[in-house]
């Protein structure tokens, strides 16, 4: 039976990328994002696959269950999660809207986390699934001029190790992908397309790969890219004083 993939985010970047990589292995596509239009766009330009399209928006309380119901009231089995909608937003803490920070933590942290319980369960009933979180190299520092969005990438990156854990021996796996910068619209509206980190940006066909392909292999981490994974191990040497200043440093204009 041909399995199905539900890709949050799935209008642009990352997302887009990897409903292009799922349809061309042939698996039927559930894409959520708030552009309806841009949604049955996609639906129209893959067509070698079932695609079946809802547009919400998952900042908003109680999303990830209307989604949940939505789907089953069509009766369609999830296979596989994409846990992969997200932004950020640069400036200090106290000078970003809280309503928007408000919005930040609902999407990537609280959707994530509701959209992975309600089809987890049915997969732990199948005993068979995977699921893939975006979170980011944020995840592994705090990130002074991001400190909402580092820190919603660190709960990311937590929550999916744990559950790694807690699915161990079953057929099911959790893989979270921890891009570095990477050419999407996330840096024009996190507003960070001219600051250091965004200076050797990744391309987002490169990045999708990657993931994908970890995803498939069923890993349980995967950082993109050659500097980044440098990145990574240095943070996890450096005190955590430090590792914040160069956070602090590559969020700066270039
Ligand atoms: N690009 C980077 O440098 C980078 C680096 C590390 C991690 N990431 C992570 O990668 C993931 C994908 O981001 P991207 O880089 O591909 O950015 P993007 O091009 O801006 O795509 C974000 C996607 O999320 C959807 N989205 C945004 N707000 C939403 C909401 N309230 N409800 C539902 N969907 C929403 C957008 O669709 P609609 O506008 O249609 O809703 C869009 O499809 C994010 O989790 C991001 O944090 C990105």
């Amino acid at each position: 039976m041909t399995k199905t993939v539900l890709i949050t985010g799935a209008t642009s970047g990352l997302g887009y990328e990897f409903a292009k990589l799922f349809a061309n292995d042939g698996y039927n596509l559930v894409l959520v994002a708030r552009n309806e239009e841009r949604l049955k766009d996609i639906k129209n330009k893959f067509n070698n696959v079932n695609i079946f399209t809802f547009s919400e928006d998952l900042s908003q309380s109680n999303a990830a269950q209307r989604v949940y119901q939505a789907i089953n009231q069509e009766g369609i089995q999830v296979d596989m999660l994409v846990n992969n909608a997200g932004f950020g937003l640069l400036g200090e803490f106290d000078t970003i809207s809280i309503e928007k920070q408000h919005d930040m933590v609902q999407l990537n942290v609280t959707a994530l986390m509701e959209l992975t319980y309600y089809f987890l369960k049915d997969m732990k009933m199948r005993n068979q699934g995977k699921i893939l979180n975006v979170a980011s190299t944020a995840a592994f520092q705090p990130g002074p001029k991001m400190a909402v969005y580092y820190a919603t990438k660190a709960f990311v990156l937590s929550f999916s190790e744990a559950l790694v854990e807690e699915l161990y021996g079953s057929n099911i796996t959790v893989t979270t992908l921890c891009p570095g910068a990477t050419k999407t619209n996330f840096g024009a509206v996190a507003n960070v397309e001219n600051t250091k980190m965004f200076s050797r940006a990744m391309s987002s066909e490169v990045v999708a790969r990657q993931g994908y392909a970890a995803f498939i292999k069923g890993k349980r981490v995967v950082v993109t890219g050659g500097l980044n994974k440098m990145g990574v191990i240095a943070s996890k040497f450096l005190p955590r004083s430090i590792a914040a200043k160069v956070a602090k440093y590559v969020a700066e204009e270039n």
